[in-house]
């Protein structure tokens, strides 16, 4: 691991690492004439430390392509990389312990453990690779102290021993935020995490994803419908059928929604 912190992308006067990306991405869904092209031919990069909004209309490609880039889901051709590995030069056991060891996912639905506490869903993915030999380099000492300060970026510290079910959605997905970044992934993908939210939660929820990415240097990609949303985001990265077509920088929700717009299809 050499150019992948943040720190040192902040300093480097030279090209910044890339967290994720995929080049020359296409998957087929099917075959024939049955087959959907849901990506054709995508490439793109989530530089280190960034935070990244994948925008586009409904079917465009976007959870394609975050399942693809985050190892969830395989291409039908391209390459799809986490910092320098290809995914797949990795058999089923190394894509698995990348995906557990260098990925943080946030998803809709916040796929929290309902019998497990607050503290105990946040160190669920340090746990089970604990469990498994631990991960090299990562002291239990250094994890207390980077969860201890996630607790605080995510502010749960007086609900850490409640359970899910006695938590708002809003909190819920708090809680998931900080498991996301639990075991300090190269990043963290997430997929619509305002989808089930109020906008006064949704707005904690993202405050909270680009308070972790400029805070702790973390790299975010997420997924999103909402203008509103992807404004909280460095870049807004455009799909429309399952093609990249355009990339914004320092987005603002008015800017957003008319790029939006162009993709409207009068029907
Ligand atoms: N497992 C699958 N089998 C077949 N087709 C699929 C599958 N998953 C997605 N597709 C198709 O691929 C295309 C892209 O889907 P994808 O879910 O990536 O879109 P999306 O941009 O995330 O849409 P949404 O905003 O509605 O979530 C769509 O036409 C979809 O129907
Ligand atoms: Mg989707």
């Amino acid at each position: 691991m050499t150019a992948t912190s943040a720190t040192s992308a902040a300093s480097a006067t030279t090209i910044t690492p890339t967290a994720a990306r995929v080049v020359d991405a296409v998957k087929v869904y099917g075959t024939g004439d049955t087959g959907v092209r849901a990506l054709d031919g995508v490439s793109v990069d989530f530089p280190v430390g960034r935070f990244t909004a994948i925008m586009g209309p409904s079917g465009s490609g976007k959870s394609t392509l975050m399942h693809c880039a985050a190892g969830l889901d395989t291409l039908t051709s391209g390459t799809a990389h986490i910092g320098d590995t290809e995914l797949s030069s990795l058999d089923d056991r190394r894509l698995t312990l990348l995906r557990r060891d260098r990925v943080g996912f946030v998803f809709q639905a916040f796929n929290l453990v309902p019998t497990l506490t607050v503290a105990e869903n946040i160190t669920l993915p340090l746990d089970l690779a604990g469990s498994k030999g631990g991960k090299g380099g990562k002291g239990d000492s250094g994890d207390k102290e980077w969860i201890d300060a996630l607790i605080d970026v995510v502010g749960l510290r007086d609900r850490l021993h409640h359970r899910p079910s006695e938590l708002s959605g809003g909190q819920q997905q708090r809680v998931a935020v900080a498991r996301a970044f639990a075991g300090r992934p190269d990043v963290v993908f997430a997929d619509e995490p305002t989808g089930n939210l109020d906008s006064r939660s949704g707005e904690e929820v993202l405050g909270l994803l680009g308070r972790a990415v400029r805070q702790t240097a973390r790299t975010v990609v997420m997924v999103t419908h909402d203008p509103v949303a992807a404004a909280h985001a460095d870049e807004v990265v455009f799909l429309a059928d399952g093609r990249l077509v355009d990339r914004m920088e320092s987005p603002t929700a008015d800017k957003v929604l008319d790029r939006m717009k162009a993709f409207e299809v009068p029907s």
